[in-house]
């Protein structure tokens, strides 16, 4: 693999500036939030109003713990303009998230909002091993989605030649791959997968790409997954976080030399971590819920944005800034089985330790009678024998037993035999009848 590590220059001052002037920073910026929030958008003044708290109580960083939450419903119940801070007219950009059920979420941004997304991006980009000049392949959707367009201004702002694949049509992004050989490509895990499928099938070596740097995210992966993605492609895979509400990609990055969660770009974005059910912070190092408070948004300011991921803060490492460790999962993806707590990222971890199967998998929930069943769908590797397959099987639900102390079922099936996502990866099935 390429040495990708930036050189110290390069990075901006606040990277690698003390602690002490980062916290300063975020207290006069998270004033200036608090006073342009409550001014400007009705709900905050009135959720201010009814906890009984002012911008002018945040005399510390400490002091943000005593605002209200906002959650996503807030987003649904102003939708589509009520959250703006700004008259409609000053926002140049809109993007919506789908969620899984009803109304869209809208976000809104000013001109100066795009080029701080663009900055954050760009340093980004920087810290995954991207370098002015490198080409970089963007497979992320293209549209209302915070993917596509958040990785192209970022690779521009940094310098790059972008290319502006959008995601799907797979056997393009293998020709646009063997043909502009580029350096990076920003795209989600599970869809990275596919495209090394497709690569194999043109009789296309993935380690002999020109790939040196894969930036995956928009969806939780392990470390696990990370080894398979850096074996078949002889690269880097470092994981970026963000959410639209927030900014869109671009809240977190990982650094290339370090490969050690998430630096926080706490300078433009505030983390918390509470316990889900009773809204206590939590100190740094402890699980719960990430919460995020903007500092520089103009035209969309969010206070204590309640993310529904689960992770812990830790300090910082390549940068001065806090990381986040790697998402475990959301909270709305928690499969509760007979009173036993399971995520996703779990059964990725121990299929990827069973060496028959390949890393395309779903749970999908049944209900027999009044008890809820998980099945694992997951594909046997192309090399594997039906044998080797089917003792896969049993040993992946014996180390599901073992580890996570629930029985499941599991269904090993051809490869291909899984539906494959261009984007975000639907890891959750719930065939269960409504209750
Ligand atoms: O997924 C933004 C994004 C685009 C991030 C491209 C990274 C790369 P939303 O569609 O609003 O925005 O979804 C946000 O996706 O709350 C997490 O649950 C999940 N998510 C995003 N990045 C990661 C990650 C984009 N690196 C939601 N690891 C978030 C785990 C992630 N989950």
């Amino acid at each position: 693999m390429q040495d990708r590590t930036p050189d110290p220059s390069t990075l901006e001052p606040i990277e690698r500036a003390s602690l002490d002037e980062l916290r300063a920073l975020q207290l006069r910026r998270l004033r200036w939030t608090l006073r342009h929030a409550y001014d400007n958008v009705p709900h905050y003044r009135a959720a201010f109003d009814a906890a009984g708290v002012h911008p002018d109580d945040c005399t510390d960083l400490a002091d943000l713990a005593k605002f209200p939450f906002t959650v996503k419903a807030d987003l649904r119940d102003t939708y589509p303009f009520g959250m703006f801070a700004v008259p409609r007219a000053q926002v140049s950009r809109i993007h919506a998230s789908s969620g899984t059920t009803g109304r869209p979420t809208v976000v809104g941004y000013t001109a100066q909002d795009v080029r701080t997304w663009s900055q954050v991006m760009a340093r980004s980009i920087r810290a995954a091993g991207g370098r002015p000049g490198d080409i970089v392949h963007v497979a992320y959707g293209y549209g209302l989605f915070t993917g596509g367009l958040g990785a192209h201004y970022g690779a521009e702002a940094l310098g790059c030649t972008v290319v502006p694949v959008s995601g799907g049509m797979t056997e393009r992004q293998v020709t646009l791959i063997s043909d502009l050989r580029p350096d990076v490509i920003m795209v989600t895990p599970s869809y990275m997968l596919a495209i090394v499928d497709e690569l194999r099938r043109h009789g296309i070596d993935p380690r002999e790409t020109s790939l040196a740097v894969g930036i995956f995210g928009a969806e939780p992966w392990t470390n696990d997954m990370r080894c398979e993605l850096e074996q078949d492609l002889d690269m880097h895979a470092v994981d970026i976080y963000g959410l639209s509400e927030v900014i869109g990609p671009g809240v977190a990055q990982e650094c290339v030399e370090t490969k050690d969660g998430l630096h926080v770009w706490e300078d433009h974005f505030y983390p918390e971590v509470i316990d889900p059910d009773t809204g206590e912070v939590l100190p740094d190092g402890e699980r719960g819920e990430l919460v995020f408070t903007s500092l520089t948004k103009q035209a969309m300011p969010v206070i204590r944005y309640r993310t529904r991921d689960l992770t812990r803060l830790l300090p910082g490492t390549a940068r001065t800034m806090r990381r986040m460790e790697k998402i475990t999962g959301r909270t709305d993806d928690m499969i509760i089985l007979r009173g036993v707590n399971l995520f996703p990222t779990q059964i990725e971890e121990l299929i990827l330790h069973t060496p028959a199967l390949a890393p395309h998998f779903q749970c999908v929930l049944t209900r027999a009678g009044r008890l809820d069943e998980l099945t694992v769908r997951v594909e046997r590797r192309p090399g594997a024998s039906d044998e080797d397959a089917s003792a896969a099987g049993g040993h992946l639900a014996a180390l599901v037993k073992r580890t996570i102390g629930v029985t499941v079922a599991v269904d090993v099936r051809e490869p291909d035999g899984i539906e494959r996502s261009m984007g975000k990866a639907r890891r959750v099935v719930d065939d269960r009848p409504a209750r």
